[in-house]
């Protein structure tokens, strides 16, 4: 019996003395695992006579239940301590500065916003967006777009050209969305209606060119389509691009090879005061070049000019991106300035959305 209180003793000295679980769990193993201190003493009592076995037995098993209880006890107070601990290494100061996460920080470039405008504008009005390749062959560059070899216009376009293949042939970077018109033409039938959004090249550069810029194009071709629609297109276009309840136009005539006839369009804008506003004043900005498609441009591409007629535009997206937001340097889009897009960029979750508003 002394041995028993020394052993219910040093038991509950270490339970209560236990750091942490795992030592506690190796206490309970060492006095009531299957080899453990009190387990042995429980399986001794077969052998004793049966008086002896009374008291001893009553003894051991109150040790037993006793121990069980204050593993228990102490088990509850490490795990509330545990949770202590986590707390307080897991505090949150709520008046530091709020770090700004990686996607809030970034932004959208103003060329991707607003040729996101345009699609929203266009896909509004029914148009689908069709896509064609940076590199190009001259045929759908040029020459299918009517544009016969050695024609000047070839090179009003100052054309980066590639080495020849091995075919003699010379691709190019396309100087133009135009021969996406090309490709849409010969892979669908009419009716088509679809703007090309894309990046096109050509070797020149100041204030306002740069070699690589942007383009979209658009291309109506049914039976019916005239000028009248085109002029109504444009107009729609402009009034929610520029956010403007009204925006007059003027149309003038103009050259190129793919159109007859071919007009540039110019909208009403005010200049007073170094800034431009568009729907007032009476000054005239030129933004797009548009025209019938060419009935040798419906050749080239499959179409029979006696039963399809439609029209074209192309729109520079940098230089009306500069007008609506005010950027005076079309360089700046180029130069990756980390600067320059905090100032002009957009943040990612300002989509445009027509009825909540373009800008
Ligand atoms: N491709 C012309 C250019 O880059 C722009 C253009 C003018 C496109 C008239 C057209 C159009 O589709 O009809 O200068």
């Amino acid at each position: 019996m002394a041995d028993l209180k020394t052993l219910r003793e040093e038991i509950l000295a270490k339970t209560a003395a236990a750091p942490d679980e795992a030592a506690l769990e190796a206490i309970r193993v060492a006095a009531l695992g299957k080899k453990g201190s009190i387990s042995h003493l429980l399986a001794g009592l077969g052998k004793m006579a049966p008086e002896e076995r009374k008291t001893h037995g009553a003894a051991i098993n109150a040790l037993k239940d006793e121990v069980t209880e204050a593993l228990a006890a102490r088990r509850a107070v490490l795990k509330e301590l545990a949770l202590e601990r986590r707390l307080e290494s897991e505090s949150q100061d709520v008046t530091l500065p709020v770090a700004l996460h990686g996607i809030e920080a970034g932004r959208i470039h103003p060329v991707s916003q607003v040729m996101d405008e345009i699609s929203l504008i266009f896909a509004a009005l029914g148009f689908a967006v069709a896509e064609g390749p940076d590199i190009e062959s001259d045929d759908y560059n040029f020459t299918k777009l009517n544009f016969p070899p050695d024609h000047p216009a070839r090179d009003m376009h100052d054309t980066f050209f590639f080495n020849p293949g091995l075919d003699g042939r010379r691709k190019l970077l396309r100087t133009h969305t135009s021969p996406v018109q090309v490709r849409t033409m010969l892979a669908q039938k009419p009716p088509v209606r679809v703007i090309c959004p894309g990046r096109v090249y050509r070797c020149d550069s100041d204030q306002t060119h740069s070699p690589m810029f942007h383009q979209v194009e658009g291309l109506v071709i049914d039976r019916s389509a005239h000028l009248g629609h085109l002029r109504w297109i444009l107009e729609e276009f402009c009034r929610a691009f520029f956010e403007v309840r009204d925006l007059k136009m003027r149309f003038r005539p103009s050259f190129f090879p793919f159109t007859e006839p071919s007009m540039e369009v110019d909208i009403q804008c005010s200049r007073e005061g170094g800034e431009i506003r568009f729907g007032e004043g009476e000054d005239w900005l030129e933004i797009l070049g548009c025209g019938m498609v060419h009935p040798n441009v419906l050749k080239n591409c499959g179409l029979d000019p006696e039963i399809y007629q439609g029209f074209a535009w192309g729109l520079g997206v940098d230089r009306i991106a500069m007008l609506k937001y005010g950027m005076p340097d079309l360089r700046a889009f180029f130069d990756a300035d980390i600067r320059w897009l905090n100032h002009y960029g957009f943040r990612p979750l300002d989509i445009p959305w027509l009825t909540s508003g373009l800008s």
